[in-house]
Formats: structure tokens, sequence, C-alpha cells
């Protein structure tokens, strides 16, 4: 008993309110999204975040729940957290429906969900979004929603490029004033998995813009803005997987890194990053199983796969600008 009260305890420092970060890095920097479906992964992500000293969003996703099981990954992320006291994160539903966000809202164990209702017309959408906001904010739980259309496949849902759309600033703004979200996630030009861009591409900064002042001008509190699909499909990784035997796209391209830390500044403060990982376990796997056809004990790659995507993690911190900044959200989450 006493010590369940003690872990509840500790679970109050660590875990903090997705909101609470946002506050922090707003304007400054973007805090990482990453995420999980095993044990690997978190050990992976726990150890980069407390090696680079950042904060971060460990995101659920409706597959990852179903893939093991939702209490597994609970499990496994309420020991990860004992196992790295030093870590300070928040944990989301990504691209939850109605349904699931309720059940993570219900669940206590989630500091903020995403409603995605984004395929639905724009009354429909601020409908459902509006429902979701009302029920989480009872609970002291923080909304994502989603206004515009990114393209490309994310588990149960594919949107071709030729339906995805930008988000449009004015709409955005009513979006936000109708639903009392609390993030947006805004389409940027970004696309959900490998196949992102064929040869060089930016965000569309523009619009970024667009949603910051007009926001601004409406005289709303700043919005903090996610992008989604952050991945930089980093061509050195696709070269490594299709040298092992891998069959990907070799002219996939991502989201260019350096442009990461400008969008922060502009008001993007999470980003959204699975499919890089992905490459991560792809290339150790593949590499590992080339180099020694006759090993069948999963416990060494897995091993190299923690260390590797730590280090992947750590990377992708500095690159969003929330390395170094553990310190600074301990304080001010009054840890
Ligand atoms: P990537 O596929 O670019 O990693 O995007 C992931 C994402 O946006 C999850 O919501």
């Amino acid at each position: 008993m006493h010590k369940g009260k003690i872990s509840i305890l500790l679970l109050a420092i660590m875990i903090v309110t997705t909101a609470q970060l946002y506050q922090v890095a707003y304007g400054k920097y973007a805090v990482g999204a990453y995420n999980i479906n095993n044990i690997e992964q978190t050990i992976g992500l726990f150890r980069g975040c407390v090696d680079s000293q950042a904060p971060f969003i460990i995101q659920l996703s409706k597959g990852a729940r179903k893939y093991t099981d939702k209490r597994m990954l609970e499990a496994v992320i309420r020991t990860a957290e004992e196992m790295f006291p030093e870590a300070v994160f928040a944990v989301h539903l990504d691209h939850g429906d109605e349904e699931t966000c309720y059940d993570c809202i219900d669940s206590g164990f989630y500091s903020s969900v995403m409603i995605d209702a984004s395929h639905d017309p724009f009354d429909k959408n601020i409908e459902i979004t509006k429902r979701v906001v009302d029920r989480a904010h009872a609970k002291g739980i923080s909304v994502e929603a989603e206004l515009g259309m990114l393209g490309g496949v994310e588990e149960d849902i594919s949107v071709d490029e030729k339906h995805a759309c930008l988000t449009n600033p004015d709409e955005a703004v009513e979006f936000m004033q109708r639903t009392g979200c609390d993030s947006l996630a805004a389409a940027i030009g970004t696309s959900h998995g490998a196949y992102k861009f064929k040869g060089q591409q930016s965000l569309h900064f523009e619009v970024i813009e667009g949603i910051r002042d007009k926001v601004a001008a409406a005289g709303m509190k700043p919005v903090p803005i996610v992008m989604h699909g952050s991945s930089s499909v980093p061509q050195s990784e696709v070269e490594r997987i299709n040298a092992a035997g891998g069959k990907l796209d070799p002219s996939a391209r991502g989201v260019n890194e350096e442009e990461y830390l400008p969008a922060a500044k502009l008001g993007v403060t999470k980003v959204n990053i699975d499919t890089d990982g992905r490459l991560v376990w792809t290339r150790v796997h593949r590499e590992f199983f080339r180099d020694k056809p006759t090993e069948f004990d999963f416990r060494p790659p897995g091993k190299i796969f923690m260390d590797e995507y730590a280090k992947f993690i750590a990377h992708k911190n500095g690159k969003l600008g929330s390395a170094g900044t553990l310190p600074e959200v301990r304080k001010a989450a009054g840890g």
C-alpha cells in the first residue's frame, strides 16, 4: 500500500500536462512527440530524452493500443518512469476517434488526447471536437484537434495527395473559437509515412505565420501548432535499409530537420515523429540478420536497437531545440 502511494506521488511529479510543456516551449522550441509501441522503443525514448535533457511527449496511437494491449503499454510507461526518474513527459493519444478519446479521458492516464475529425466537413469537425473538448476539460485534459488534411498513410487513415489541403488561417481562428481546443494540428505541407516528398520541398511557413497572426488579431491567446508528418526520412537510413535487402523508394524525402526550429519560433510547439523511428528499427534488424544469418535470438538486435533509438531521439531533440531544457521545464512544472 505504502509503496503504491509513493509511486503515485512520483507519477504526479514526472508526468506533466501537455499544456505545461506548451507553456514553457511556445515560441522558443518544439517538444518531440514520439510514437511508441513496445518495450525497446520505450526504453530508447526515455534514455535518449534523459541523455539529451529534453522533455517529451509519448504518443500512443489506436494501433499501438491494440498491438499488445493498452494496459501493457501503460504498465511499460509506468515502469520506464521508475527507471528514469529524471524524465519529464506527457502522455498523449495520437489520432483518436471520439470513442477512443473518451476511453483515454476516462482512464486517468493521459495528459492529452487528439480528436481527428479532419475528414469530416468543417461544421461536423467542430461539432465532434467540441464534444471531446467539453468532456476532456472537465477532467483537466487538453485536446489537440486537426483542421486541413495531411496526405499520406497513418494506420487506418489514408489520404491521397490530391485530396490533401493546407489549413486556412481564417478557418483556424473560427475553429479554435468554436471548439475551445488547446492546440491545432495544422496541415502545413507535410504528410505521414516514408513517402512524403520527391525532391526538395519546404514547409509552408506562410500558413504557420498566418495562423499565428490571425489568432493574435482576434485577441486570442497564442495557439500551439502541432506538426504531424515530421519525419525527415534520412537518405542514409533508406540506403542502409536497401543495402541490407530492403526495397524502399530511394527518392523518398521527408521534412528538412533544419526547418524544425524556424517553425518552432513561429508557434509549432509539438513535432510528431514516428516513421524515422521505424526506419531505425528496420535498419538495425535488417543489418543484424544480414550479417549474422545463423542468429535467432532477438535480444542482441533488440539491445542494438535500444542504443540506436536513444541516439536517434537525442539527435532529434537537438534539432527541435528541446535538448538541454529539462532543468527549466522541471522548475516550471514545480518538480
Ligand atoms: P511521420 O510519419 O512523419 O513520422 O509522422 C508521424 C505523425 O505525424 C504521427 O501523428
